[in-house]
């Protein structure tokens, strides 16, 4: 069996899962997206990876992780995007699919998917147009989080309830060209959810707690374990579902009040703080799901 990784060299991510697939006697070849190299209309059609001698085809994958999608431009993007799903299309197992990573990287994509299968998601408002992000803003209590629209790690995501500021901010997006992704802030106490998703049952979860509103632990969060109760794994497998995810990390947050909130589904979730407070070995998990059949999803 062949599979495939894209990842960066060295990555802890990477490490895990290429240490999972030994254990189940499989050698993982490691690729880097920036790499890929497509050959169209010749006499072998096929996708290479620039960094390997000869010809490496990775439509004779069985199956290719994708564990990183660098920043680039929309060209690089679009280019790396749909190398994965014309590998898709040749055939190969790609995890996650192209089709879900694209919906996850756009947050508002997410959003209104959650939204239209049901599932609760914060109040959100996405425009172009800096009147309309003003008047959005009042709208939405005049309290938001103005997210960029492909950020993750709660990286450039700021909270506003000053209209001045909100002004401000706004008038500093535009100039970029920014897209105004705004959300009601939702008062939670400094803490939520990260479930992890695996085919159609939850995996893992943890409960990421924080000394301001930001949760994740790249902001210093720190996590614990925590025991779902039957509506917050309900509610994480349909997100996983809505998005078409075959492994995901669902963020959800308890708002003061009780109500429930799917932030957003990671299409590429991480699991190394996870792994601390958990008993189960993801990347084994993961290794052995990937081998042995999908079973759930696809
Ligand atoms: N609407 C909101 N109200 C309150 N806190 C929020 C809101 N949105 C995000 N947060 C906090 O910020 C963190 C990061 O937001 P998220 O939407 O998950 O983006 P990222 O992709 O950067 O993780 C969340 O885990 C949560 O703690
Ligand atoms: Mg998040």
């Amino acid at each position: 069996m062949r599979i495939g990784i894209l990842a960066s060299a060295g990555s802890w991510h990477y490490l895990q899962l290429e240490a999972a697939f030994e254990r189940l006697g499989i050698t993982v070849e490691r690729y880097y997206i920036t790499e890929l190299m497509a050959k169209v209309g010749m006499s072998s059609s096929s996708f290479v990876s620039g960094s390997f001698a000869g010809d490496e085809r990775l439509e004779d994958l069985d199956a290719l992780i994708v564990r990183s999608i660098p920043a680039g431009s929309l060209e690089q993007i679009v280019f790396r995007m749909n190398a994965l799903h014309c590998l898709e299309q040749a055939g190969t197992f790609v995890m996650n699919q192209p089709l879900a990573i694209e919906k996850t990287v756009d947050k508002f994509y997410t959003s209104s998917l959650l939204a239209s299968q049901g599932l609760p998601t914060p109040p959100t408002i996405v425009t172009e147009n800096r009147d309309a992000a003003m008047e959005a803003f009042q709208e939405l209590g005049g309290d938001v989080v103005v997210k960029p629209l492909f950020g993750s790690l709660g990286r450039g995501m700021v909270r506003v309830d000053n209209p001045d500021v909100a002004y401000r901010v706004f008038q500093a997006l535009e100039m970029n060209h920014y897209v105004f992704y705004l959300q009601k802030f939702i008062h939670h106490e400094n803490k939520d959810i990260r479930v992890f998703v695996l085919g159609d049952r939850v995996l893992a979860a943890m409960e990421r707690r924080g000394s301001a509103w930001k949760t994740n632990i790249a902001q210093g969060a720190v996590a614990y374990p925590v025991e779902l109760d039957d509506y917050q794994e309900k509610l994480a497998l349909k997100a996983a579902r809505a998005i078409g995810c075959l492994y995901a990390g669902v963020d959800i947050v308890r708002s003061r009040d009780g109500e429930m909130f799917v932030l957003e589904v990671n299409g590429i979730p991480g699991w190394e703080g996870l792994q601390k407070v958990s008993s189960v070995n993801i990347a084994d998990e993961i290794a052995s799901f990937v081998v042995k059949g999908r079973e759930g999803c696809c």
